[in-house]
């Protein structure tokens, strides 16, 4: 029997309206412009407007990937959506959009690895399709990071932004996703999180307590070392050698960490995605929302071979090598 894989035949993306740029923080925290890009290759990020949500822009991006691939929404057997920031707690953030897109009864259910969201629903939606159980899977990231964000705290207001990005895996004998490579280790916790949730309890502070508390160059360091460990890994699961790669799609937390992965690869910046200058950190949404800018610009083709990658809390690091 032919081997099948998991392949991406569309993908689609979305951004809320509201641009703030540095010099727009400048005003809020003591920050500047200069600091931001040298630090982390941010100019710009997209906020959502009050009202707006995760599951809001996950639809938007959603309708763009089955429109690109071809598919009705009748026809998905799953949807599995990455996110740190669900619209409420239950029904999954996944459900909401099932029901808006009009896929009612497949199943559908989300996946928080923090940063790693996207390409851990990836990883899981693979699974589904190579066992046999999926043909047409919709795997989205999506998030409003910003809603956790305290404004008044310039190591972390400045990072982040707000976004979705999803694509359509079919099954299909041609290649596909050759291999993906998830891990974890909780032992991180205390470098980057939020401390408070239902079951933990709230905060009588601001925003119930609601924050982004992270090491920043803690995590710099260790984002920088997995990575590095990750890519060899991912390589070696597909049977590949770093020049077969096209493409590398790393999550767009910083522009450094990005750099430091393209030397381990012997990449030039040149075959690099890079969205982290106008999306800033969309936590699950960086690395969907990059594939498709760079699908859309006409960058990446049909044939060639992608490294994804992402990093966060959890920690959580993972990553696929596929063919698109
Ligand atoms: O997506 C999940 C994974 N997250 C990441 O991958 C983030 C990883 N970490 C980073 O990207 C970087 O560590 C940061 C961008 C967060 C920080 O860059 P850094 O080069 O590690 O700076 P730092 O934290 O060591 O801070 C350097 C200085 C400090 O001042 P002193 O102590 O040297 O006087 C900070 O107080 O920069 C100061 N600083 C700022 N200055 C202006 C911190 N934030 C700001 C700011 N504007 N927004």
């Amino acid at each position: 029997m032919a081997q099948i894989y998991a392949r991406i035949t569309g993908t689609g993306s979305a951004l809320p309206e509201r641009v703030v740029t540095n010099a727009d923080l400048e005003k809020i925290v003591d920050t500047s412009d200069e600091w931001i890009r040298t630090r982390t290759g941010i100019q710009q990020r997209h906020i959502a407007a009050d009202g707006e949500t995760t599951g809001d822009l996950a639809t938007l991006a959603a309708q763009r990937a089955l429109e690109a691939a071809g598919v009705k929404a009748s026809e998905l057997d799953l949807i599995v959506l990455g996110t740190t920031t669900p619209d409420i707690i239950f029904p999954s953030t996944a459900c909401l959009v099932q029901h808006r897109l009009g896929a009612n009864g497949c199943a559908a259910f989300d996946v928080n690895a923090a940063c790693s969201g996207f390409v851990y629903a990836l990883g899981v939606a693979d699974k589904f399709i190579r066992s046999g159980q999926s043909k047409k899977v919709l795997v989205i990231g999506a998030e409003t990071l910003t809603r956790m964000v305290d404004w008044n705290e310039r190591e972390t207001c400045v990072l982040f932004g707000d976004g979705a990005g999803a694509v359509v895996l079919e099954a299909s004998e041609e290649p596909g996703i050759f291999a993906t490579c998830l891990h974890a280790d909780g032992g991180f916790k205390h470098l980057l999180y939020n401390p408070v949730g239902v079951s933990a309890g709230f905060k009588d502070e601001p925003n119930h307590g609601v924050r982004i508390n992270m090491s920043g160059r803690e995590v710099f360091k260790v984002a920088v070392k997995t990575l590095d460990s990750l890519v060899d890994e991912t390589l070696q699961a597909a049977g590949m050698e770093a020049s077969q790669i096209d493409w590398l799609i790393p999550h767009q937390a910083n522009l450094r960490i990005i750099e430091a992965t393209a030397k381990r690869l012997n990449m030039p910046m040149e075959q690099v995605i890079v969205t982290v200058d106008k999306h800033a950190n969309t936590s699950s949404g960086s690395v969907p929302l990059a594939l498709d800018f760079a699908v859309r610009s006409g960058k990446v083709k049909r044939g060639q071979n992608l490294l994804l990658e992402a990093f966060g809390g959890g920690f959580t690091w993972a990553s696929a090598l596929l063919r698109y």
